[in-house]
């Protein structure tokens, strides 16, 4: 016997019947906010990955040689693809450009709760936009999503840093441009290590400083609240200050937008990915359980990077559908699917191609149905009628057939009605409408 992959997954019908409710309120809900959906390859030249996403993406790659000797990965993110779709038609795309897609993902990760090395994102980007009112889109949209699916503040929290106050920090602790990156990457594995781990880091970025700085490191990261984010940013200059106007105006925009019950301020969250130069976010289970069920924010300089020539601003953030659906089951928020035709068709020996006649008319009209693969008797084919959960069963025996009618029963309540075959679609329709045949009708 054969098995799936590590960190790979079958999805049997009742599988993927909750993930189509979750991809369905991931599409509907963006088209709200008038965002298009777009579609990439999954495989792409390796190089697409190498340097753009970042180390740890980069280690997690699958990646192989093509039959034409070109080094290919499976996407493991979406955010370089679409830079480059974006900036090969920059000039044909009315701005501001709002995309978004539904698509897997392959990552080369120790399988685990939450993760796998291969699982689905939904992507919203918004590009072309370099004000605030871009990133609180976002993030309103990733909420509306949330809450769509049953989620609430009591549930989760958009937990909002942005690397742009990271960076005026660690310019006022001299920190310079070539040490950041090490520094930020110490940073954000903070939360998954042990503090002499991260002082390591940080003396390994910046050499005798490791504990001074995680000092005052930790005291950034427990920031929490905007008097005291401004109060500290009005310490680093006009550049600071300037910034901490940037954050009022945001949390002004996401209170607009009705958002800001799931919003908090915490500096801890940099993000793993090298391309972000804004505000950035995760969302958590508010209890702090898990892994992250999403994560983005802004990254105006990937577009310019990958093309050379064209500069766009952009922001964005995915949300991955394994913590999610962990997250919806365990809060009770996964609908059960109960995956049935509308109808059955049971026929006499005799009305073999009537049955199929039928069946196919009444598909047409719009109605998913179904009919015995055995030549059983009518007892057996009620019984086959009753399991497979269709509401009515349309009946075709020897008096149907010679006086042209149809009788239609309904499963759930046992009333019946006989309707003339031509008349049959239109009475179906009003049955479903009015909700099903009383009984002993
Ligand atoms: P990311 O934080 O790497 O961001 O991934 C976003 C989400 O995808 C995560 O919060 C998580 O839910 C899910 N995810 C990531 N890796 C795995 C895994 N191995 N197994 C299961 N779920 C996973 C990005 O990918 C950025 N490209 C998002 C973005 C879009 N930024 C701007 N635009």
């Amino acid at each position: 016997m054969f098995e799936t992959l590590p960190g790979f997954r079958d999805f049997p019908p009742e599988a993927c019947a909750r993930r189509n409710h979750l991809f369905r309120v991931f599409k509907t809900v963006a088209r709200a906010f008038d965002f298009q959906e777009y579609d990439a390859p999954i495989l792409e030249p390796l190089d697409l990955y190498v340097e753009k996403s970042g180390e740890e993406i980069v280690g997690q790659l699958f990646h192989f040689e093509d039959k034409g000797e070109r080094k290919v990965a499976l996407r493991p993110e979406l955010t370089p693809t679409l830079a480059r779709m974006v900036a090969s038609r920059a000039n044909s795309l009315p701005k501001p450009i709002k995309w978004f897609n539904v698509g897997e993902h392959f990552r080369y990760e120790r399988p685990q709760k939450g993760r796998g090395r291969s699982f689905y994102q939904f992507n919203a980007d918004l590009l072309g936009e370099s004000g605030i009112l871009a990133d609180a889109e976002l993030i309103a949209l990733l909420v509306a999503i949330f809450e769509t699916l049953g989620l609430n503040s009591e549930l989760f929290t958009v937990r909002l840093s942005d690397r742009t106050t990271w960076v005026h920090f660690l310019d006022s602790l001299g920190i310079s441009d070539e040490q950041r990156p090490g520094v930020l990457d110490a940073i954000d594995k903070s939360e998954r290590r042990k503090p002499e781990q991260t002082q390591e880091a940080l003396d390994k970025s910046v050499p005798g400083r490791g504990s001074e700085l995680w000092e005052r490191i930790r005291e950034i990261k427990s920031i929490d609240s905007m008097e005291t984010l401004v109060e500290q940013l009005e310490q680093c200059g006009e550049g600071g200050k300037s910034r901490g106007e940037d954050w009022s105006k945001l949390l002004a925009l996401l209170e607009a937008h009705g958002a800001m019950p799931c919003i908090k301020i915490d500096l801890s969250i940099v993000r793993g990915l090298a391309y972000y130069t804004g505000f950035v976010y995760e969302v958590f289970e508010k209890t702090g359980e898990g892994r992250a069920l999403a994560g983005g924010g802004r990254y105006d300089h990937l577009i310019k990077k990958l093309s050379g020539n064209v500069d766009m601003p952009a922001a964005g953030f995915a949300i991955g559908d394994m913590t999610l659906s962990d997250c919806l089951e365990s809060n009770g928020l996964l609908p059960t699917y109960v995956i049935a035709p509308d109808i059955f068709v049971i026929g006499g020996e005799e009305q073999g191609s009537e049955v199929l006649a039928t069946t196919s008319a009444v598909r047409k009209g719009g109605f998913s149905v179904s009919y015995s693969f055995k030549q059983a008797g009518f007892g057996k084919q009620f019984k086959e009628a009753g399991k497979s959960g269709a509401r009515y069963a349309l009946i075709i025996g020897e008096e149907e057939s010679s006086t042209g009618t149809i009788k239609v029963k309904d499963l759930r309540t046992g009333g019946e009605e006989s309707f003339k075959k031509p008349t049959l679609l239109a009475h179906l329709e009003k049955l479903d409408q009015e909700g099903g045949i009383a009984t002993g009708e």
